[in-house]
């Protein structure tokens, strides 16, 4: 287990960490690597969230895993002793307090900080306590670090194609150190390249205080015996490259020293440049580039003309410790597979499936919303209205100005009618017994069918059969009364012929303005002539009215084909009318009651015969 392990040694095939932070994709990446080092269990401990305790899905390999998160790093430790390692993802502004908090706590031995843009007085108060504590900080303002084969630092190394690519699921002799992250992933290709490969790679980060210096590391490896040979990649700025260079004369280094420090092209740039990082800048002559390569090369270290020759020098050495045969050649493991991120294969055209359902109607993929192929900013410069927005997402057409008027007319007409029919009534009970307005407006619309405001897809389908079959209107009547079945579309409870209702006339006299032709409608007229003779409240009712003047409308105009009409027929698309446009009232009607205060409804006892059965007869 990870107590075992050497002081040399940061991380082996059992270390486990928390992650402070919910960086989802680093946790993957770590999983990820875990598994093509077929390590026995994932690294990652738990997850340190101080917004949310919880629990984490993960992928290990193809199936999942569960990683527990905690709000504080104190519930994380007292859970999971076994963890010394806190990747710690927190903020330049929270890093600070987060990684003292966790060099605080005992089972805690290493701490990698990410951020970058530490404050200096913070980094350095951050590496004296560690130091003092006898643990260990890399960065901030670090990628992290990682021990082939074994365990690695959230999004050290990058992509598991790296990661294969430079064979880092097993162990090499090399141990590695730079300042940047990024260097250390290139430096991971190039040693790989011209050697068996990593055995450690650390990057201490970028900062002018780094937690723990390159000397640091490079004193572990020169501990570790699986580390035959040691690489540093320096840069331009600060003296830690001198403290390497003091120990490489002093002897206390023996393995064989790859070096090269980064900048040299500074001499041609006029001034001092500063390169990416807070430390990289030299602002004495020892601090630049070419003075540290030469001391480099003066204490004995294997440095290159150019950054290009680094790879040959590591070649050079690795060679010579073979044929010396202090490096064993071992046979190379099959490369492991992962298996890809299905979003990443589908992109790649990797893999295919087939999808759950088809949309035809709207589509919110693109830059910008589509109704019905057309972009959201063109539907609003068209001033189609709601009427002609039903056009494209209902029925997949642009409407001529009339159809899409005579929708919205439709619309506005049945959006209320007072406070006592059944969308309304029940809405305003829901709403009173305190129910939020989605949940009393589905209460309302819940009501509609065929006997309120369902009806007019029924009505259509009835009249247009009759008519089409050539029943006469007095056929039609008699054929529904021996069915013992209403005609729907017809009857009203208090409106008849002499109180008609206004809004079918409304309906009519917009349809007689405009449609090309009426035919379902005189039919319908004739009808309600036989109905209202026998009962005067058998009216064609607007219900009726606008089912069969929607059937109208369609069979006379050019935009709409036969197979529109069955299918408007079919799918029962009109009842939809009804519910849209009497959402509105009955939103009205809840936000009022909510307006008033909502007083708990009960229905007064002298409105119910109670004829409840007796027992003692
Ligand atoms: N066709 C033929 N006869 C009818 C119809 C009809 N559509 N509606 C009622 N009648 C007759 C009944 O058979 C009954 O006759 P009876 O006295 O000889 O027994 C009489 O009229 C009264 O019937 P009720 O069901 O009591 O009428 P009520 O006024 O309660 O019902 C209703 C009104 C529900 C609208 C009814 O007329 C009906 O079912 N119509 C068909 C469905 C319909 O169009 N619904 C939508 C209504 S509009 C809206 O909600 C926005
Ligand atoms: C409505 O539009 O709600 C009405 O026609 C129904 C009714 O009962 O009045």
């Amino acid at each position: 287990m990870s107590q075992k392990r050497p002081d040399y040694l940061l991380f082996d095939r059992n270390t486990m960490a928390f992650v402070y932070g919910y960086q989802t994709n680093a946790i993957q990446r770590m999983l990820d690597f875990d598994y093509v080092c077929k390590r026995d269990q994932p690294s990652v401990s738990a997850i340190i969230n101080p917004t949310r305790a919880g629990i984490h899905k993960a992928f290990w390999g193809t199936g999942e895993i569960l990683l527990p998160m905690y709000k504080t790093i104190s519930d994380a430790v007292a859970r999971h002793p076994e963890a010394d390692v806190m990747v710690n993802f927190a903020s330049h502004r929270s890093a600070f307090e987060t990684t003292m908090d966790a060099l605080n706590q005992p089972s805690i031995k290493t701490v990698a900080v990410i951020a970058e843009g530490v404050p200096e007085r913070q980094a350095r108060i951050m590496a004296a306590s560690a130091k003092k504590a006898g643990k260990v900080i890399i960065g901030p303002a670090t990628v992290g670090g990682m021990v082939a084969g074994a365990f690695k630092i959230g999004n050290t190394a990058g992509t598991t194609e790296n990661i294969i690519a430079s064979r880092l699921y097993r162990p090499g002799c090399v141990g590695f150190v730079s300042k940047s992250g990024g260097m250390l992933n290139e430096a991971f290709n190039i040693i790989s390249r011209n050697s068996n490969g990593i055995r450690e790679g650390i990057a201490t980060g970028g900062d002018r205080y780094p937690g723990s210096t390159m000397l640091d590391h490079i004193m572990r490896y020169e501990a570790n015996l699986d580390i035959a040979m040691i690489a540093c990649l320096g840069e331009l700025g600060g003296e830690d490259e001198y403290q390497i260079i003091k120990a490489l004369k002093e002897g206390k280094i023996s393995k064989p020293l790859v070096a090269w420090v980064t900048g040299t092209c500074a001499s041609f740039l006029p001034g001092s440049v500063q390169f990416g990082h807070a430390g990289a800048k030299a602002d004495t002559a020892m601090e630049t580039a070419a003075a540290k390569n030469q001391a480099f090369r003066d204490a004995g270290a294997n440095v290159p003309d150019s950054f290009d020759g680094y790879g040959d020098q590591i070649k050079m050495v690795y060679d010579r410790l073979v044929a010396e045969g202090k490096v064993k050649q071992a046979a190379e493991p099959e490369a492991p597979k992962i298996p890809a991120d299905y979003s990443k294969a589908l992109s790649t055209g990797l893999i295919r499936r087939p999808t759950t359902f088809i949309c035809t109607i709207s589509d919110d993929r693109g830059e910008e919303l589509l109704y019905a192929g057309k972009p959201i900013t063109e539907v609003m410069d068209s001033r189609i209205g709601i009427g002609g927005v039903i056009g494209l997402l209902w029925f997949k057409k642009e409407l001529p100005d009339y159809a899409a008027q005579f929708i919205e007319i439709v619309i506005q007409i049945v959006a209320d009618h007072g406070p006592s029919v059944s969308a309304a009534h029940n809405a305003i009970v829901a709403s009173c017994a305190g129910k939020d307005l989605v949940t009393s407006l589905a209460s309302g619309l819940l009501t509609i069918g065929p006997r309120f405001g369902g009806a007019i897809d029924d009505a259509a389908r009835e009249f247009k059969r009759a008519s089409d079959s050539g029943l006469t209107p007095e056929q039609f009547v008699s054929e529904m009364k021996q069915k013992g079945i209403n005609i729907p579309g017809i009857g009203h409870r208090i409106k008849s012929v002499k109180n008609p209702d206004k809004r079918v006339q409304l309906l009519i006299d917009f349809a007689r303005r405009n449609f090309a032709r009426t035919d379902l409608l005189n039919y319908a007229l004739q009808v309600e002539r036989l109905t209202t003779a026998k009962k005067g409240n058998l009216i064609l009712n607007v219900d009726g009215c606008i089912g069969i003047l929607f059937i109208d409308l369609m069979s006379s105009c050019d935009t709409f084909t036969k197979q529109d009409i069955d299918d408007v027929l079919r799918y029962g698309y009109l009842n939809g009318l009804f519910a849209l446009g009497r959402s509105i009232g009955i939103i009205g009607h809840v936000l009022d009651q909510k307006r008033q205060g909502a007083r708990l409804y009960r229905h007064p006892p002298e409105d119910i015969a109670f004829m409840l059965p007796r027992w003692d007869e």
